[in-house]
């Protein structure tokens, strides 16, 4: 045959390497870890082979095992001693992330994202305080046409951030998907003097049903109803933009779209559309699946969970909140 144009003659083994257009290096990928005010001894979360809750004492323990694979980030998740109706136990300065914050930034040289969110420190599990008439009367609790009082959760999750950069978090990461957040957090930050600590805001964050592993796992699942008034609708993407705009203008430092592989047109979307730093977040249900099928043996856990990651890099994202970041860290150095 006389063909010009042979796109095999680049994929032979020792040209691969120099043609190959994205890499996934540890520095990229961030490990969710989970501190347990409850818990005494590590506890196995099942439907997260692999993971644990923590209790605060084995915190430093936990994360110098993640820098041993090479990863340089974490991002904490916590779990409280008692939950009430308004999630106080978020910005208490004995509260468990900011217990925990202290211990890994005095011990460790890890840099420590702290997730700002109340959903697991309120009683009902929403990601904020409740609106008016649903605080005074439960029983009305079932389908309510909006769940969540975004002006008063605004001023929690202001003073949630504040507490974590008190106790030393590099970098806060707000998740409720409250309107304002970004700017409230900044203002709240700038206010002590934190000019220094970036906002890494969960930007375009899916009502998705991809989350319920970790719900199980950091007792945060709601109550009643569902986040779909204030988590994005799966079906759009133009709204995703008008999100991270509008955080952008309030001064996010680093963009997140959440989850992941089934968002990819997002991260693309948002990649050719600004110069920040994009974070991908490779949610629960999406470690989880990989692992239930790989149990059965139907998949290679270690080559899924390569392509799954290097995917995310190749649609645009900079940085990747993974499970499987200390697996494939372990494995790429
Ligand atoms: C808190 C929060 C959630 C996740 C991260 N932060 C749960 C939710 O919004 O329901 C999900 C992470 C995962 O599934 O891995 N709001």
């Amino acid at each position: 045959m006389d063909l010009t144009h042979r796109p095999r003659r680049l994929r032979q083994d020792r040209i691969r390497g120099l043609v190959s257009e994205t890499s996934l290096e540890p520095a990229d990928l961030i490990a969710p870890v989970f501190i347990d005010a409850t818990a005494t001894t590590r506890q196995p979360i099942e439907s997260m082979p692999g993971h644990e809750r923590v209790p605060i004492e084995d915190s430093v323990a936990r994360v110098k095992e993640v820098l041993e694979t090479g990863v340089e980030a974490v991002m904490l998740f916590g779990i409280p001693e008692s939950k009430d109706a308004t999630g106080t136990r978020a910005w208490a300065d004995d509260g468990v992330i900011q217990e925990a914050t202290r211990r890994i930034t005095a011990e460790t040289d890890a840099y420590v994202i702290t997730d700002v969110c109340l959903c697991e420190y309120t009683e009902h599990g929403h990601c904020g305080t409740l609106e008016p008439e649903l605080r005074e009367d439960d029983s009305e609790m079932p389908a309510p046409s909006l769940t969540v009082d975004n002006d008063a959760t605004l001023t929690s999750l202001r003073r949630t951030a504040v507490s974590h950069a008190n106790a030393g978090a590099d970098m806060v990461a707000p998740s409720s998907m409250t309107d304002g957040m970004v700017g409230a957090i900044r203002d709240g930050l700038d206010d002590e003097g934190f000019h220094d600590v970036p906002i890494m805001s969960y930007a375009a964050k899916y009502e998705s049903a991809f989350y319920g592993p970790f719900r199980d796992a950091a007792d945060g699942a709601p109550a009643f109803g569902n986040r779909r008034h204030y988590q994005m609708d799966p079906a759009n993407s133009r709204e995703a933009l008008r999100e991270v705009r509008l955080d952008a203008e309030a001064g996010a430092d680093v963009l997140m779209v959440k989850p992941a592989l089934p968002y990819l047109d997002i991260v693309r979307d948002i990649r050719q559309e600004f110069d920040h730093p994009v974070a991908a977040y490779n949610v629960s249900g999406e470690y989880a699946m990989l692992h239930a099928a790989a149990e059965k043996g139907w998949l290679d856990l270690e080559e899924v969970a390569l392509e799954s990651l290097l995917s995310i890099k190749r649609a645009g994202a900079d940085l990747i909140l993974t499970y499987f970041a200390e697996d494939v860290a372990g494995r790429l150095h």
